[in-house]
């Protein structure tokens, strides 16, 4: 899918994924202290939202356009607060310059597209973590194939947290967890629809040393 592709189906229905978080973004990141935080691939920034109530700075990048309009608008009904902490910015995953601070957290949370693309997207989320930051990779497991319910039918945009760790072996970052996950499926209103039943997630969280 290219992003006319995305921003058709977003185009097409209401609130893809729902405005609840993902669960595990949820899990790995409650109670951290807030900082400065990315989210590649933001969809129509349910993580994204919920890391600003968190007291995070964010930066929501997607390559799909109607995508970011409903985030914008998901923003207008947020405190001012919240929606201060918010930015969201139109462009591509795969060549994203971050400012040269860095971010304290970047979220790359089921950005499911080919190997090459999957690598160089990663690649530049790695390169965007400041000092003692967190690199924290969700999505779709290649194993939900055979084993799972939902997300896309293609391997070949699938992963394992072995792949996502291939990814990004060269970068220099410490492994704090590479996981499946199993997640019940009908509790997120992003997978409404797939019917009942587990689904496997790859789960990846990474740390840069602080220098
Ligand atoms: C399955 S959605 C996930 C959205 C969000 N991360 C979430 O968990 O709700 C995948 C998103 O990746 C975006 N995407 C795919 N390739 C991209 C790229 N190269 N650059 C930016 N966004 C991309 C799509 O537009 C889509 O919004």
């Amino acid at each position: 899918m290219d992003s006319q592709d995305w921003d058709d189906r977003y185009a097409a229905s209401e609130l893809v994924w729902g405005v609840e978080p993902n669960r595990w973004v949820v899990r790995e990141l409650t109670g951290r202290t807030p900082g400065h935080a990315l989210d590649l691939a933001t969809g129509e920034g349910r993580n994204a939202i919920w890391l600003a109530t968190q007291g995070w700075e964010v930066t929501g990048l997607d390559y799909s356009a109607v995508a970011l309009e409903r985030a914008e608008r998901l923003t207008a009904d947020l405190p001012d607060e919240v929606a201060d902490r918010l930015t969201w910015r139109h462009g591509d995953a795969r060549s994203y310059e971050a400012p040269a601070a860095g971010y304290d957290l970047v979220l790359v949370a089921y950005l499911q597209v080919p190997a090459e693309d999957r690598r160089a997207a990663l690649r530049r989320a790695a390169a965007a973590l400041a000092p003692g930051g967190t690199l924290l990779v969700v999505g779709h497991d290649l194993g939900n194939l055979t084993e799972g319910v939902g997300g896309p039918q293609d391997p070949a945009v699938l992963f394992t947290p072995q792949d996502v760790l291939a990814d990004l072996a060269d970068q220099g970052l410490r492994t704090v967890r590479a996981e499946r996950v199993h997640r019940t499926v009908g509790a997120e209103p992003g997978h409404k629809g797939e019917g009942g039943g587990v689904a496997v997630d790859a789960l990846v969280r990474l740390e840069r040393g602080a220098e």
